[in-house]
């Protein structure tokens, strides 16, 4: 009999909600096992493993989607394993293998398959994939055993009312240092992204904006997601940096503007004393999908891009496209 839960999807935000299965793959003597499902949704492991002193650890984030037809389908998982694996060769930890990581995810869905939110809720089914260093262990160094975990929950939006435009600030602290972490899924960018985030949504914006950590001069991230702006001519632009942590939607953004919207499209520097050259702005991430940027507070002032309310036109052209390729309503690129 097929299962089924008790979830109102339109009231969903970005939250845990603990799912049946998750997938468990353990790293010991140089290889990783064959990993299998599991429903405890707690981990056990030594109070030396690196993860929990040295921040040894990495994660991803992915979602399903429901589609008209009932069916489920992830959008491109390969990119998820290969950052992960980037991640991971950053922080010493091993690789894992791009059709093991996808096999993960689809057993996950599979089992968590009354998890996937219903077409036309707008909700998706979001994998939370991570690597963990773990074994005893007190010297800085690579731990001796890892974990691989993948598990998953259904989410909402991730900012409160979606595809309604929010106001950031300038970040009063850097998430990532020149030649740091940043461009890695690792948990102390995000570590450090707390105290900023809380002085931000204290001060009644969404969350910050986070300049380069070299000059302060250059737009880098929103939050934890990336940012794009359209200029006044129409081009898609966006930050180019090492420090700044390569979204696989930004990209996917910047292919739906080339091919699907004719635009022009540049991953260059985005100057914050030129802010003014976008007409529109927005992030983008997974979790995230666009949000679109009001304005953002800058010396004291609110430079508002298209609204305070309402959603441009060319992001709103941008999120239909995407959103309709990751439902299945928009045909995918070959
Ligand atoms: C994502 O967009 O998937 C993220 O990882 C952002 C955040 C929830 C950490």
């Amino acid at each position: 009999m097929n299962k089924t839960v008790n979830i109102d999807w339109s009231k969903l935000g970005f939250g845990y909600v603990k799912t049946d299965y998750r997938y468990i793959s353990m790293w010991k003597d140089g290889k990783w096992d064959d990993g299998k499902l599991v429903e405890d949704n707690t981990l056990t492991i030594s109070e030396a493993s690196t993860a929990l002193h040295y921040g040894q650890q990495c994660f991803e984030g992915l979602k399903a989607y429901r589609t008209k037809d009932g069916k489920i389908q992830l959008f491109r998982p390969d990119e998820n394993a290969k950052r992960l694996n980037s991640s991971c060769r950053r922080l010493l930890m091993p690789e894992m293998p791009v059709e093991k990581f996808i096999d993960a995810c689809i057993q996950v869905v599979k089992a968590n398959e009354h998890f996937v939110p219903p077409y036309g809720t707008g909700a998706t089914l979001y994998l939370r994939p991570f690597v963990i260093g773990v074994g005893d262990n007190l010297g800085v160094k690579p731990a001796p055993e890892y974990i691989f975990c993948v598990f998953c929950c259904p989410v909402g939006p991730y900012f409160k009312g979606g595809m309604t435009p929010v106001n950031f600030t300038i970040a009063d602290m850097d998430r990532a240092a020149p030649h740091g972490t940043g461009a890695a899924k690792v948990g102390g960018n995000y570590a450090a992204s707390l105290l900023p985030h809380e002085h931000a949504v204290k001060r009644g914006f969404a969350d910050c904006i986070y300049l380069d950590p070299a000059t302060h001069t250059k737009i880098e991230e929103v939050g934890a997601a990336n940012f794009f702006g359209i200029t006044k001519d129409n081009k898609f632009v966006t930050p180019k940096s090492p420090s700044i942590l390569p979204s696989i939607t930004k990209y996917s953004l910047m292919h739906v503007a080339k091919e699907y919207l004719g635009m022009e499209v540049e991953e260059r520097d985005c100057y914050i004393d030129n802010i003014d050259e976008f007409k529109e702005a927005g992030a983008c991430g997974t979790a995230a999908v666009i949000t679109p940027i009001g304005g953002i507070e800058y010396k004291g002032k609110l430079h508002v891009f298209y609204s305070e309310k309402e959603v441009g036109p060319v992001t709103k052209k941008l999120y239909d496209t995407l959103y309709g390729i990751q439902f299945g309503d928009v045909k995918a690129p070959e």
